[in-house]
């Protein structure tokens, strides 16, 4: 393989004129050079055909990965990453395209909220392409409930709105989930006075992995979106196949007052290149603008590009989720632990014991797994890692929690 910089110094003779060699061998080893090699299938398969990732090229990325986070220490399990990370096709994508990396005004970014709009069958002017969906729910909370506002929250829930939106002066109403550990749309209806400015819903929830029924979720979204902005997180909408699921998108073609958060983290495996999308009408759209205070990488953007429309790539990815999903729920079931129904990347279920106790455990054995989401102290949110992986997560459980 090729450096990016064709020296007349050998690597040998460069690390030690640089004063590497000294640092000793771990110095060293950071600099090996950064290009990131192309995905080879055996026998010389391609990995990408017209732009879908072949099943050879996904085997054989699963075998890279595999090696990899075995050899990189303990197996993370905690974030809700995918453990395949990007589509060969995403790599292939950023390879194409590295040269982009020097200009402020490449054409990613609006080539991806072309790419999205079509995607999610929209028109452009209803797409802000933001750096993560983590940021769309900070803009959202500056927006609409900055120096004073209110916001009306399902707790517990993705934290990244609620305590950003606190922590710009805003008071955040949480209410409880129901028996379900899913959202409670009657309390939730019943605290929403006029003074909210806000209402946020996760659907899929984050930790809980529990659905709300789409047409439940549409009656309470279109009646609260007559008082307030309603932000419905859609991080986990690729992973759900429940037919009882759907997207809230339709309400902001309708014209509601309703922005939809979705991310390039989870299913398109792009977590570190820090890619999400805010969905909503043109003047909502206009009045986060301002607030935007970062954008996409231009790697992010090309590879989301290209991640979007591997089509084929997103359902060995959740075909894949859902193997190491049920692997976990027998393994939780033999155990006799309550647990949700999870439709996502993730499993929470009751360990009855503090959770704190259980990660400890788990990190002796290899496996960084989710923290104590308050007020479920007892309950462990783990992360779907690769079929392999995780059953040897069902295996190291037993030994931890007891039946
Ligand atoms: C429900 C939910 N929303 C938003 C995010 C933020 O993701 P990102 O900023 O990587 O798009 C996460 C991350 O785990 C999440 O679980």
């Amino acid at each position: 393989m090729r450096p990016f910089v064709s020296s007349p110094l050998s690597r040998r003779q460069w690390l030690k004129s640089s004063g590497v060699v000294a640092g000793g061998a771990l110095a060293a080893q950071s600099l090996a050079p950064a290009v990131l090699p192309a995905l080879e299938a055996p026998n010389g398969a391609p990995a990408v055909v017209n732009g879908q990732t072949t099943l050879e090229g996904f085997l054989a990325l699963e075998r890279e990965i595999e090696a990899m986070r075995r050899a990189e220490g303990p197996l993370r399990l905690a974030s809700n990453e995918n453990p395949y990370g990007m589509a060969p096709s995403a790599r292939q994508a950023i390879m194409d395209m590295w040269k982009e990396h020097a200009w402020y005004n490449a054409a990613a970014v609006p080539t991806l909220r072309s790419v999205y709009a079509k995607h999610v069958g929209v028109p452009e002017d209803h797409v802000l392409v933001t750096a993560g969906s983590g940021d769309v729910l900070s803009i959202v909370a500056l927006a609409y409930a900055m120096h004073g506002g209110e916001v009306l929250t399902p707790w517990p829930t993705y934290e990244g709105l609620p305590r950003y939106a606190e922590s710009m002066g805003a008071t955040v109403h949480k209410v409880p989930l129901n028996g379900d550990l899913a959202h409670d749309l009657a309390a939730m209806d019943r605290r929403h006075v006029n003074s909210v400015d806000l209402v946020f819903v996760c659907n899929p929830n984050n930790p809980t992995g529990t659905l709300t029924d789409g047409a439940k979720l549409r009656d309470f979204v279109t009646t609260a979106s007559k008082k307030s902005v309603v932000l419905v997180d859609e991080a986990y909408h690729d992973f759900v196949t429940a037919p009882e699921y759907t997207s809230m998108i339709d309400l902001v073609t309708k014209g509601e007052n309703v922005i939809i958060s979705r991310t390039a983290s989870k299913i398109h495996g792009l977590a570190g290149l820090r890619t999400g999308f805010a969905i909503a009408r043109p003047d909502i759209i206009a009045r986060l603008q301002p607030c935007v205070t970062s954008f996409p990488g231009v790697f992010g953007a090309r590879a989301a590009v290209a991640s979007i429309q591997d089509t084929a790539y997103q359902t060995m990815c959740r075909d894949r989720n859902a193997e190491g999903r049920a692997i976990m729920a027998e393994a939780i079931k033999k155990m006799g632990r309550r647990m949700t129904t999870s439709h996502t990347n993730f499993v929470f279920f009751d360990t009855g014991m503090p959770v704190e106790q259980v990660q400890a455990a788990m990190k002796t054995k290899g496996f960084l797994i989710g923290r104590a989401f308050p007020p479920y102290t007892t309950w462990a949110r783990i992360s779907i890692g690769t079929p392999d992986e995780m059953r040897r997560v069902a295996a190291a459980l037993p030994e931890i929690v007891r039946a």
